[in-house]
C-alpha cells in the first residue's frame, strides 16, 4: 500500500523534477547558437573553422542534400540512402544508388555527425566536407560524371544562386562551397532527449525496468560500454569485433587507411542513438534486429586473429538480452531539423 502510494507520488512529482534537473546545452559557431536536444554535450562538437555554421547555409544544405537533381538519373538523393524516416539511414542489407546498383556496405546514419571529425566505417573522410564529394560521384550511388558536371547542373537551377549569396555572401557557386552546405545541414541533423537523457536527467520513470536493467547490463557485465561509450555511445575508435571475418575475402575495414595489422577488420564504432531505426545492422547489414545483435554479442563475436579482447562469450540470460534490447529501445529521441524541405528551387 505504502509503495503504490509512494509510486505514485512521485509520479506526480517527476515532471517538475525533470524540468529542474534540464539542463540543455548550446553550441556556438560565429554568431549562430544552436541549442541542442538534452543529453547532448556540446564540447564535443566538431565544426571546422573555415565551415562556421549560419542559418542560410544550414537551408541551403537540406535543399542539396535532398534534391535527387544531383544526381546522374534524377534518382538517388542523399537522403535515398540517409532517409530521415529510416533514422537517416536505409532499411536495406548495402545501399542501391542509380540504376539499382549494389554498393559493398550498409549506409550507417547521417545522424549526430556533429561529434564526429572522421566519417565512413573505416574513417577515411577526414570529415563531412570530404565525405560530401564522394556520394556525388560515385558511379554506384548517385553517378555524376564529375564534380564539375554537378556544379553546373545546380548552377542551371537558377533558384540556388539567392540561397549560395545568402549562405556565403555571394552568388558563387563551386563544388567547395555545395560541399561545405552539405555538411552545415549535417551537423544540425542531431538527436537527443530521448528516455534514456530524461532517465540520466533525474526523471526515473522515464525508463521501463526492463530497460534500467539493460542499461546496468550495458555498463557492466556486458561491457558494451568499452566501446559504445560517452554521450553518443560512440569511442570514436576502430575496433574489430569480427562482423564478416568468416567472408572468404572479408572486407578489411580500417587496415584498408591504415594499413596497420592491427586495424584489419576493424570499423568506426557507430552511435547508438535511434538505433532501433536503423536496421538491418553492422556495416554489411548481417543483423537483421537487435535481439540478433544481442545473440553476435552473446556468442563473443567471430573469432579472428585480431578480434578486440573486449570481446568475450557473455552468457547472458533470455531476460538479460531483452533487457539490453529494451535499453537500445529507449536511446530514441527527438531529431532536430529532420523534416525535407517543402519545395526545391527551380
Ligand atoms: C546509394 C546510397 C548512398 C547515397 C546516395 C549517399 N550515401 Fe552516404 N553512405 C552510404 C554508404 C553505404 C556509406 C558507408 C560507406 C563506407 O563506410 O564505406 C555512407 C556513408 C556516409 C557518411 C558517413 C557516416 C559515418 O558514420 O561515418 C555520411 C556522413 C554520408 N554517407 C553522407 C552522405 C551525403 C551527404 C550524401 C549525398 C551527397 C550521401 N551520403 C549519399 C550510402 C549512400
Ligand atoms: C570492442 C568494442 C565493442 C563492444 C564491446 C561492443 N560493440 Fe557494438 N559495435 C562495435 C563496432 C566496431 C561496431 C560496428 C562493427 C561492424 O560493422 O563491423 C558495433 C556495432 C553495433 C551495433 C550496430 C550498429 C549499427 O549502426 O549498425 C549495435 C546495435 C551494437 N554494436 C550494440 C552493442 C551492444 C548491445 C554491446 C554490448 C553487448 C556492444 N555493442 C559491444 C564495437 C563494440
Amino acid at each position: 500500500m505504502l509503495r503504490v502510494l509512494l509510486a505514485s507520488l512521485l509520479l506526480v512529482a517527476a515532471p517538475a523534477l525533470a524540468k529542474d534537473a534540464v539542463k540543455r546545452e548550446t553550441v556556438e559557431s560565429g554568431s549562430f547558437k544552436m541549442t541542442l536536444p538534452l543529453g547532448l554535450q556540446a564540447d564535443s562538437a566538431y565544426v571546422p573553422d573555415d565551415n562556421p555554421l549560419n542559418e542560410g547555409k544550414i537551408e541551403l544544405g537540406k535543399l542539396l542534400y535532398f534534391d535527387t537533381r544531383l544526381s546522374k538519373d534524377s534518382t538517388i538523393s542523399c537522403a535515398t540512402c540517409h532517409n530521415p524516416y529510416h533514422g537517416f539511414a536505409e532499411a536495406r542489407t548495402v545501399s542501391e544508388g542509380i540504376g539499382r546498383q549494389l554498393g559493398g556496405r550498409n549506409s550507417p546514419t547521417v545522424l549526430n555527425r556533429l561529434f564526429s571529425a572522421d566519417q565512413f566505417w573505416d574513417g577515411r573522410a577526414k570529415d563531412l566536407e570530404e565525405q560530401a564529394h564522394g556520394p556525388l560521384v560515385n558511379p554506384i550511388e548517385m553517378g555524376m560524371p564529375s564534380h564539375d558536371n554537378v556544379v553546373t547542373v545546380v548552377k542551371g537551377i537558377k533558384g540556388y544562386a539567392p540561397h549560395f549569396a545568402k549562405a556565403f555572401g555571394d552568388e558563387k557557386i563551386d563544388m567547395a562551397r555545395i560541399a561545405k552546405a552539405i555538411a552545415a545541414y549535417e551537423r544540425t541533423v542531431v538527436t537527443g532527449n530521448s528516455a534514456y537523457d530524461r532517465y540520466q536527467a533525474g526523471d526515473k520513470t522515464a525508463m521501463s525496468a526492463s530497460a534500467v536493467r539493460g542499461l546496468e547490463l550495458f555498463n557492466g557485465k556486458a561491457n558494451c560500454v568499452a566501446c559504445h561509450a560517452s554521450f553518443n555511445f560512440t569511442d570514436e575508435n576502430y575496433r574489430n569485433i569480427g562482423v564478416g571475418m568468416d567472408a572468404a575475402e572479408p572486407d578489411l575495414g580500417r587496415y584498408v587507411v591504415t594499413k596497420e595489422e592491427a586495424d584489419r577488420g576493424a570499423f568506426k564504432t557507430p552511435t547508438l542513438r535511434n538505433i532501433v531505426q536503423t536496421a538491418p545492422y553492422m556495416h554489411d547489414g548481417s543483423e537483421a534486429t537487435l535481439m540478433e545483435v544481442v545473440e553476435f554479442y552473446d556468442k563473443g563475436g567471430i573469432k579472428n586473429p585480431q578480434l578486440s579482447t573486449d570481446i568475450k562469450p557473455l552468457n547472458l540470460s533470455y531476460q538479460q538480452k531483452l533487457d539490453l534490447v529494451e535499453f537500445m529501445h529507449a536511446l530514441t529521441g527527438d531529431v532536430m531539423n529532420a523534416d525535407p524541405p517543402t519545395s526545391f528551387p527551380k
